[in-house]
This record gives C-alpha cells, sequence and structure tokens, in this order.
C-alpha cells in the first residue's frame, strides 16, 4: 500500500492510503508520454511504488485499441529505457496495467467512453484520479470542464498541466481561471520538471540540512551569483512550437527563475507544506522590476547561425525552422532580488541553444577576503567560488586557495573540493519525472509551481517581452557551437566580472 495526502481543513497535508489510481494521460500517444511518463511509471513500477490497482488510461484521438497502446508503449519502453533497468517481467506488468480511449477531447459526445473506462476500475470513491494533460495548453480549460460535467472531477482528482503555461501574463491566467473553475488549488499540479532534478532538490538539502553555508549567504560574503542552463542541441523538430516561444518563455520565465528561487529564498519552516512555495513567491516578487532602460542595459537576446557542434557542422536556427526569425535561442541577464538579505548582489542567467556543452550550473562567487595578507607575488588566489552541477555529472564543488606545499615561504594555489553524486552514493539519479509523477499521485504539491508564482514570473518577465516584441529588436547572432554572443560577456566584464566556464 502506499499513501497519499489531501490538503485537510486546517491546510496541513492529511495521509490517506493510495490502493488505486487511475493515471490518465491526455495526449497518451503523444512525445511527452512515451519518451517521458511511460519509462518513469515504469521505473517506479520496477521499484515497487505502484500499487495493485494502479492503471494507466491513454487518451488521444488515435483509434487504437488496448493492445494497439501496449505495444506502442512496449517500443517507447525498450527506446527510452536502459536496457540494463529493462526486466521483462516488470515490463509485462506495466503493460498489463495500460488502458486506452479514443477520444477527440472536443467532441462532447465521446466522453462517455471515458467516463465508462473509469468506472469499470475499483469502487470510484476509493479511486486517486490523476488527469495529466500532456497536450497543447488551448486544450486544458476544455478538459477540465468537460471532466467536470461528466462527474469525473471528483474529490480525490488532480490535474497535472504541462508547460507552456501560457505565453504571457494574460494567457498564463486565463488558462488558470479556468483549470481554477473545476479544480481546487491543492488538487493542480504544474510540472516545472527542473524542481524534480536531483540536484534540485538537493539545493534545498544542501542549503537548509547544513549549517556552514547559511552565515555567507548573503550580500555580506556573497559577490555575486551566476545561473547558466546551455544545451548542445538545436531545435530540431520542435521548431514550430518553438518559434513562438523563444527562450525567455521557453527556459527563464520557469526554469531558471525556479532555480534562482531556491538558490535565494529564505529558510522555509517545513519543506513538504507550503511555506517553500510561500519562500520561492517572495523571491519572485522581490526581483527587481525590469524597464525598458534595463531591458536595454541588462539583458541579451541572441540566434545561432551556423556552426560546429561537436565538430560537425549544423545548420542556423533560421533554416531549422525555415525562415527568417527573430525568435530567440539565447537569453543572458542580470537582475538583483531585492530584499535585505540580497541588496546589490547581482544575479546573471543565461541559457540558450547550441552552445559548446549540455550543462546547467549555479555558481555562488564570494568576495574577497577583506585583508589580502599574503603579497600577489606568492602565487595566485581567486574568490571562493561554489559550483553546483545540476546537470550532467550531479554534483559540487568548492573553490577555495591553499599553499601549494614546498618550503621556503608561501605559494598560494586555487584548488577544490570536489562532491560527486555518483560517487558519493554510486546510484542513479532518477529522471526527474519519476519523482514528480509520484508526488502527484500521493497528493504532495512541493515540487510544483504554485498559481501565484506562475503569474509572478510572467509578470517579472512581461517588461522584456513588451521591449522585445518591438519590430527594432533582432536578436544577436552567435555562431552555433560558441557561448552565445558577445555581449553576454560584455554584461558582465561591464562589472568587472566573468562568465565561470565549465572546467
Ligand atoms: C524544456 C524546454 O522545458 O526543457 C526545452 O522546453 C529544453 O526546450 C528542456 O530543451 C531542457 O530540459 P533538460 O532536462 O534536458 O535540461
Amino acid at each position: 500500500m502506499d499513501t497519499h495526502t489531501t490538503a485537510a481543513t486546517d491546510g496541513q497535508p492529511a495521509v490517506l492510503p493510495v490502493d488505486a489510481c487511475d493515471f490518465t494521460v491526455f495526449g497518451g500517444t503523444g512525445d511527452l508520454a512515451l519518451r517521458k511518463l511511460l519509462p518513469a511509471l515504469y521505473l517506479r513500477d520496477r521499484d515497487g511504488q505502484l500499487p495493485d490497482g494502479f492503471r494507466v488510461i491513454g487518451v488521444s484521438r488515435a483509434t487504437i485499441d488496448d493492445d494497439g497502446y501496449r505495444s506502442l508503449v512496449a517500443g517507447a519502453l525498450r527506446e527510452h529505457v536502459l536496457p540494463t533497468d529493462l526486466d521483462q517481467h516488470v515490463v509485462d506488468r506495466l503493460l498489463a496495467r495500460l488502458h486506452y480511449v479514443t477520444l477527440d477531447v472536443e467532441d462532447v459526445t465521446a466522453w462517455h467512453r471515458l467516463h465508462d473506462r473509469l468506472k469499470d476500475g475499483a469502487a470510484s470513491e476509493d479511486v486517486t484520479r490523476v488527469f495529466y494533460l500532456a497536450v497543447a495548453p488551448g486544450l486544458f480549460g476544455t478538459i477540465c470542464e468537460r471532466l467536470d460535467q461528466v462527474g469525473l472531477a471528483t474529490e480525490h482528482a488532480r490535474v497535472v498541466l504541462e508547460k507552456p503555461l501560457g505565453t504571457d501574463l494574460a494567457t498564463a491566467r486565463a488558462v488558470n481561471e479556468a483549470v481554477g473553475r473545476v479544480f481546487d488549488e491543492s488538487s493542480i499540479f504544474r510540472i516545472d520538471h527542473y524542481l524534480g532534478k536531483e540536484s534540485v532538490q538537493n539545493l534545498l538539502v544542501t542549503r537548509f540540512a547544513n549549517t556552514f553555508l547559511e552565515p555567507l549567504w548573503n550580500s555580506r560574503w556573497v559577490d555575486h551569483v551566476q545561473i547558466t542552463v546551455a544545451e548542445s542541441i538545436g531545435v530540431g523538430e520542435r521548431g514550430s512550437y518553438y518559434d513562438r516561444s523563444g527562450a525567455l518563455r521557453d527556459m527563464v520565465q520557469n526554469h531558471l527563475l525556479q532555480l534562482l528561487c531556491l538558490v535565494a529564498m529564505e529558510p522555509p519552516t517545513y519543506v513538504d507544506r507550503e511555506t517553500v512555495r510561500d519562500e520561492k513567491l517572495k523571491v519572485l516578487q522581490a526581483l527587481r522590476p525590469m524597464t525598458p532602460e534595463l531591458v536595454d542595459r541588462d539583458t541579451v537576446a541572441g540566434q545561432y547561425g551556423p556552426g560546429l557542434c561537436a565538430g560537425e557542422p549544423v545548420r542556423s536556427y533560421a533554416d531549422e525552422v525555415g525562415h527568417p526569425t527573430s525568435t530567440e535561442t539565447f537569453v543572458a541577464l542580470r537582475t538583483e532580488v531585492q530584499n535585505w538579505r540580497w541588496a546589490g548582489v547581482p544575479f546573471y542567467l543565461r541559457t540558450g541553444k547550441r552552445l559548446p556543452e549540455r550543462v546547467s550550473e549555479i555558481v555562488v562567487v564570494f568576495k574577497e577576503p577583506p585583508h589580502a595578507m599574503f603579497p600577489h607575488s606568492e602565487g595566485t588566489t581567486e574568490a571562493n567560488r561554489l559550483h553546483i552541477r545540476v546537470q550532467p555529472d550531479e554534483g559540487m564543488r568548492l573553490h577555495m586557495t591553499a599553499k601549494e606545499p614546498g618550503p621556503g615561504g608561501i605559494r598560494l594555489r586555487p584548488v577544490s573540493l570536489d562532491l560527486s553524486y555518483a560517487t558519493a552514493f554510486g546510484a542513479r539519479s532518477p529522471d526527474a519525472y519519476e519523482r514528480l509523477l509520484m508526488d502527484v499521485v500521493r497528493g504532495n504539491t512541493t515540487l510544483f509551481m504554485r498559481r501565484d508564482e506562475v503569474e509572478a514570473a510572467w509578470t517579472w518577465v512581461a517588461p522584456i517581452l513588451d521591449r522585445w516584441s518591438q519590430p527594432s529588436h533582432t536578436p544577436r547572432r552567435y555562431p552555433a557551437g560558441t557561448h552565445g554572443p558577445v555581449a553576454a560577456a560584455t554584461l558582465l566584464e561591464r562589472d568587472g566580472r566573468s562568465w565561470q566556464e565549465t572546467e
């Protein structure tokens, strides 16, 4: 038996048993379902976390039956689960849990099919119902409304929303309103898959389960913070989505701001209640508002041209999407968190596609010691830096200064203390979806974005979107395979700093 939680009347989570769960995936034959969701459920099943009464109901317009769906999923598991993790016995067990309903969600007369299929399971009052909307956000409102009309939006029902949650504040609000008319906020799970990454959760543990960092984690000792989420891939097949989105909406509004929140937030009272989300919201609300002048001064948009990636020639972004476009594939920006702890400390964020390598890292750069008591002629010193590697090779590295061994005076040399999670724990880091899907089943909303967080993030990026939508705005070109436009380096050089490239 597994457990789940629901919000009790006092606002604290109440634990209820989960013996039966109907996990319905709208967009069940789509890329997200086959590449991420089903493989994640397979791995949770393998580790014995799915109760016997766990069913997965794939829903889409494709006219296939249960067996057709099972063979589609079997193929996806072969493709997306490491061969060393595949166990035929578990594959068969998961396939036996699968059901399929052909449904065009716009067709009111067809919904009884889903209703009937869900009602043929365990007694409905005992079933936790998850409705995962892996479909275009334009359908979120319609699906929720229909779920309500056919009586499926019950007390134990949860709805999971995938980004993009709107394209700006107004559209995000519209999505939230439509979903909120049917589901209570405590039953709405807005996924930001970065929050499910092991290393991102570990950021909370590093900061709040240890004492030595917290006294230094403020403007008195921190010079600045850098957050980089770099990708080497281009937009590939996703051009039609991406070209309407761009890196600011696709990455900054959600993943990078969430990372910033975890770095900058105050210690929450508990980790499993609303307090984590409350503290993150305060950070978003404290971000220095962007004005048109600040957008021009403190943000850089870039777009990749042709270049070399891993030694191979690659096409420009415009070539990939098939037309000239002013969508940005790179963003660098400088902001500040205007509160007591962080006053005056710059936070530099950057993300882009077709950069030299896939690496996500948070670097906290500390101030120089207040008094230089070792003369510079005797070696080199660098400010202390804590590198938190989000992916790949999750871990942490603390750069410090040490005495180079040897007689006759003191020579200083930078050295590092390294922690590799793979070496320290010798265990596979689960995919973010494995954690997040089980949190949905258990009703734990901590690692999901609350409505006010999403809207605060859109509010903050709005002036940048506005400014960048002017006809005079064009992203700066950078050759694929490089670190982005020169202006991104200038953004820091102007402040006497530079990006910490990976070592
Ligand atoms: C997604 C974006 O949210 O995150 C993609 O839409 C991006 O454009 C992806 O490639 C990056 O995720 P990860 O987990 O590979 O860093």
